[in-house]
């Protein structure tokens, strides 16, 4: 880790303690803090409720417009575009890779979407310490992933699918598909 790095790292570490301290001061206080502190853009009237942490250590967050963002937490990299909700207990992570998210996407409570995994085939190491990997993960506009579901590293979800409650999306889902089940498949298209 560079020094600059490092430093910046501390003194976010030292905002997400006072953060813990403003909550009560409101949403419009955190999100300002948030602007002036980590790579951060919010788009207007974008609003959120309920968020534990915001981490940029490994990559920007950029939202857009009129966005409704109820997740636990976001690790950057992440973009998210215009009229998303992200609903309780969601959280989003990026870390060595990207999450990008569309317009119009609806993500329902407790949905996991995760760029990154940890190495773990060499059976002489430990699985800690074998390193992560990671490939992006793309969320095209109108889709809605139901509650409960998890979105695993390098999976593109194409516009205008449909995520049935409780899915683990493996694989690459088409657009305008309805896919459900762990691992999640395509049991119809939208018309
Ligand atoms: C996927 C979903 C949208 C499909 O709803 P629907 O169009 O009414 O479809 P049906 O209930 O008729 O289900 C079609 C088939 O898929 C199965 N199925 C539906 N949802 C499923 C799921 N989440 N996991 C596994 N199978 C599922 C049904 O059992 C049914 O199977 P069958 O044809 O063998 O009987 C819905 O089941 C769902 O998961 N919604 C998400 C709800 C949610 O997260 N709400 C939060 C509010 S944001």
């Amino acid at each position: 880790m560079n020094k600059k790095k490092e430093t910046k790292r501390k003194f976010q570490r030292i905002i997400e303690r006072v953060f813990q301290y403003i909550h009560r001061f409101g949403v419009r206080v955190r999100i300002f803090l948030w602007q002036i502190t980590y790579d951060i853009e919010i788009g207007k009237d974008t609003d959120f409720k309920d968020i534990n942490y915001i981490n940029t250590y490994y990559g920007a967050i950029k939202i857009g417009n009129h966005c409704q963002i109820n997740a636990i937490g976001l690790i950057g990299p992440i973009e998210i575009g215009d009229n998303v909700l992200i609903n309780h207990m969601s959280d989003v992570s990026g870390r060595t890779a990207k999450v990008t998210i569309g317009d119009n996407v609806l993500i329902a409570p407790r949905v996991s979407i995760m760029a990154t995994m940890h190495n773990y085939r060499d059976k002489h190491q430990l699985i800690k310490g074998q390193g992560v990997k990671s490939a992006d993960v793309v969320i095209g506009d109108d889709v809605w992933i139901g509650m409960g579901s998890v979105i695993l590293p390098g999976v593109t979800i194409g516009n205008g699918a449909v995520v049935g409650a409780n899915s683990v999306v493996t694989k690459d889902i088409p657009e305008y598909a309805i896919a459900v089940g762990a691992p999640a498949i395509v049991i119809d298209y939208r018309q």
